[in-house]
């Protein structure tokens, strides 16, 4: 355990887990200042918009955070075809619930790669470094390696726990299928691998050399004791801060996920051409049931964006992609430093 501590240059093992569009730089703070570490998500963000964040949070405290990537290849060819078809699909669901649409031209879409974001990172000296969906190539490995940054990569299989270990990342945070968000799952897709925490966690441990954080379904003292029991060196609690007084969620969505049962979430494709858990609504529902092929990752992504945008801006919570893990209804409404404080007391003595 306190080999994580001193990597990490904190006193608690408890990472918050990055949340893109749920973190706030105020969120990342109150975690560091309570001693457990904090993780501001940038995954795809411009270079501008990533320095902004890093300097709000540095603003908040002085103590070290983690920034996090978002490590898969570029988006292949764009399917012209495919996201036609969903376009249609999109402008009539849209009429049908009197959402401003306006088609989009795939050669518009943007996207910022993880690449692009590297000199930043070294820029603001950022001292940890964590990534989800892929690997670093290794030159960027390097690069972070001379200036010191601790690497914390995801893997949702044995294998690709193995792929990061060789690679010389310096720990694992291994994702067990009741987690919230997108998969990081990079090396095998089809189908997607969907081991549970209690089953991967000491299988990765058996095998791979590097301190491990245990992701998904992590919530009270119970769950605390079972990831270290099984081999994990500490945690990382995602949706257990989506309702805090610092997230940016919306209240509709802070409502969904403290009303949430265990069965209320499914992994789904249908917001963002990825694999993710979130609450179910009426949008997987109703895309799923088409049986429009859905467009990859970025690309949904970049189509979902401005509708997601409106959802967000107006609670209409059947076209929101409210991410969270199959015990997020175990949160409450509180501060990040009560939440964070809340899991201290309950790490075993
Ligand atoms: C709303 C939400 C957004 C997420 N966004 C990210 C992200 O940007 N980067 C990342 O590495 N993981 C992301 N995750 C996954 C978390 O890192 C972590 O695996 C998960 O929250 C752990 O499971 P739990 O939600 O049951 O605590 C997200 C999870 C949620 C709930």
């Amino acid at each position: 355990m306190q080999r994580i501590q001193q990597l990490l240059s904190i006193k608690y093992p408890i990472v918050q887990a990055p949340m893109l569009g749920v973190t706030t730089p105020a969120m990342v703070a109150a975690v560091a200042e309570a001693g457990a570490l904090g993780s501001l998500p940038v995954g795809g963000l411009s270079p501008g918009r990533t320095r902004e964040l890093i300097r709000a949070t540095k603003a908040l405290t002085q103590r070290p955070f983690a920034v996090n990537l978002f490590a898969h290849a570029p988006a292949p060819e764009i399917d012209h075809q495919a996201i036609a078809l969903m376009q249609d699909f999109l402008a009539e669901i849209c009429r049908e619930y009197q959402i401003p649409y306006t088609p989009q031209n795939p050669h518009d879409f943007r996207f910022y790669y993880y690449e692009d974001l590297i000199e930043v990172l070294l820029e603001e000296k950022i001292e940890v470094v964590s990534f989800t969906f892929g690997q670093l190539k290794a030159k960027v490995i390097d690069a972070f390696k001379q200036n010191g940054t601790r690497l914390i990569g995801t893997a949702t299989s044995v294998a690709e726990a193995k792929v990061l270990a060789k690679a010389g990342i310096d720990i694992i945070t291994v994702q067990g299928i009741e987690a919230g968000g997108h998969r990081g799952t990079f090396l095998h897709n089809q189908p997607l691998p969907q081991v549970g925490l209690n089953a991967l966690l000491p299988q990765v441990v058996d095998e791979v050399n590097v301190p491990i954080l245990a992701a998904g379904g992590i919530h009270n003292a119970r769950t605390l004791q079972a990831a270290f029991a099984l081999g994990a060196s500490g945690v990382q609690v995602g949706s257990l801060f989506i309702t805090a007084h610092e997230s940016a969620a919306s209240d509709a969505y802070k409502e969904a996920v403290l009303k949430a049962a265990d069965t209320s979430t499914v992994l789904t494709r249908t917001f963002s051409g990825k694999w993710a858990r979130g609450i179910q609504n009426q949008f997987m529902r109703r895309l799923n049931a088409t049986g429009v092929s859905i467009p990859y990752y970025t690309h949904q992504n970049q189509l979902m964006s401005p509708i997601r945008t409106y959802a967000q801006q107006h609670q209409l919570t059947d076209f929101m992609a409210m991410w969270a893990g199959q015990a997020a209804g175990k949160s409450r409404r509180a501060s990040t430093q009560e939440i964070v404080e809340g899991l201290i007391r309950m790490l075993p003595g």
